[in-house]
């Protein structure tokens, strides 16, 4: 009969649905370690500012004009005259914050643990892209408002491209779009900025589909992953879950509305001046360490490589601890990894602070120092953790 679906249409239908409900079910009778402690949540709470992010972003990007002399005034109308929009832009500044924080922690816990080890592996390349990608993307985000430090920070960054031998002198103009930041610079950071945001969004199904597929580390090692030892993702995880986000958005809104001050930089609530350097320029607190990083290089191009080299590093992780065997609590050698991780730590908030100094005198030392502490982790002491490793599972 005309109008009436077919039965083979109707078939296809019942087989979707079934699909889907089978779908459901397979993640939330997802089978993970019984032991994953508060660290596990983090994930989950990438995943939920994540979607603040997107949707806040979008609203912000109905009002935004990404031209060099309207963009700082757009970016005042919509947190003085737009409904909530001084709301709108504080839920996305206070998200970059979180985001990022999160995302260090998540990074952290990861070498900790030794999440990045077979069969994790391509899980780790994902995550190490997608630390590029959010790294990008928050770059482009905050030379947007067109701010004095948004102006400066593009230009530093600029600079930075510029030092790269025989090309670099194109790369800048390729990234800036001109002899100096612009209009044309707008142009580029916005649609990087937007694009971006929506690639991170795939490679995050990707992240979690390979999680999925390849199985959640436990933080007592193999051990722990033993299907005795296994609870179902729902209902146990996805409470635990959900506790992690209700007490980080609980400290989301304490930052936002009450410490503003902690994430913000006055300087970038001036307009941008070309022809006014600001004493100090520094870039969000989350790119600090690898700011830190930079300047402790006399070189300029030696900085570049140093800083962009700390991030590179991860890629190479699984691969520079070949580790046979477990080197978990039970192991007997977990204090060296804790003492390990913690002069990591140590170095990574000490290239930050100095990063947030004129690096000369103390702060230059501080700065080196932190940056062979950092490198240490990686080239030194991931290696050796290996090389015994694999010593202790053969005696
Ligand atoms: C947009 C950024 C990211 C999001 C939304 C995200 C999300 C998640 C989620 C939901 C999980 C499962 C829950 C958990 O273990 O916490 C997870 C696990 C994991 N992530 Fe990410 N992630 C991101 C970035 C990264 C980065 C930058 C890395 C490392 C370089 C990484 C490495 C891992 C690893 C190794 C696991 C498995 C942990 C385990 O169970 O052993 N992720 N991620």
């Amino acid at each position: 009969m005309e109008g009436s679906p077919s039965c083979k249409d109707q078939t296809g239908r019942r087989h979707e649905a079934a699909g889907v409900v089978a779908f459901v079910k397979d993640y939330m009778g997802f089978l993970l370690p019984a032991d994953l402690n508060l660290l596990w949540t983090i994930g989950a709470m990438l995943v939920a500012v994540l979607g603040l992010m997107l949707l806040s972003g979008l609203t912000l990007a109905l009002s935004y004009t990404p031209d060099a002399s309207l963009a700082f005034g757009s970016v005042e109308a919509l947190e003085r005259r737009m409904p909530s929009g001084w709301l709108l832009r504080s839920l996305h500044m206070t998200g970059a914050s979180f985001f990022m924080a999160a995302l260090y922690l998540h990074v952290f816990r990861g070498l900790y643990y030794g999440s990045y080890r077979a069969p994790r592996r391509g899980l780790w390349l994902i995550g190490s892209a997608l630390l590029v990608m959010v790294m990008v993307t928050a770059f482009a985000g905050y030379v947007l408002p067109w701010g004095q430090m948004s102006y400066w920070g593009a230009d530093v960054a600029g600079k930075a491209v510029g030092a790269v031998p025989v090309i670099g002198s194109l790369l800048e103009r390729v990234f800036l779009g001109g002899d100096a930041p612009g209009t044309p610079t707008l142009h580029r950071m916005f649609v990087l900025h937007f694009t971006l945001a929506f690639s991170i969004v795939g490679a995050v199904v990707l992240h979690v589909a390979v999680l999925h597929a390849r199985g959640s580390s436990s933080p007592s090692g193999p051990q722990g992953e033993t299907p005795a030892r296994m609870l179902p993702f729902y209902p146990y995880f996805t409470i635990k879950d959900t506790l992690g986000v209700v007490v980080m958005a609980l400290l989301f809104t304490t930052v936002m509305c009450f410490w503003p001050g902690l994430i913000t930089e006055p300087a970038n609530y001036r307009p941008a001046n070309p022809l006014h350097t600001p004493a100090d320029i520094e870039p969000e607190w989350y790119f600090l360490p690898f700011y830190g990083m930079l300047q402790a290089v006399p070189s300029k191009f030696g900085g570049l490589l140093v800083s962009a080299g700390a991030v590179v590093v991860l890629f190479c992780v699984p691969w520079l601890d070949r580790g046979l065997g477990w080197t978990g609590p039970q192991s007997g050698m977990r204090w060296l990894a804790w003492l390990a991780m913690s002069v990591l730590v140590a170095s990574f908030v000490l290239a930050g602070l100095a990063g947030s100094h004129h690096v000369q005198g103390v702060w230059l030392l501080v700065g080196r120092l932190a940056t062979v502490g950092y490198y240490a982790y990686f080239l030194g002491f991931l290696p050796f953790y290996a090389k015994l490793a694999n010593w202790g599972e053969r005696a």
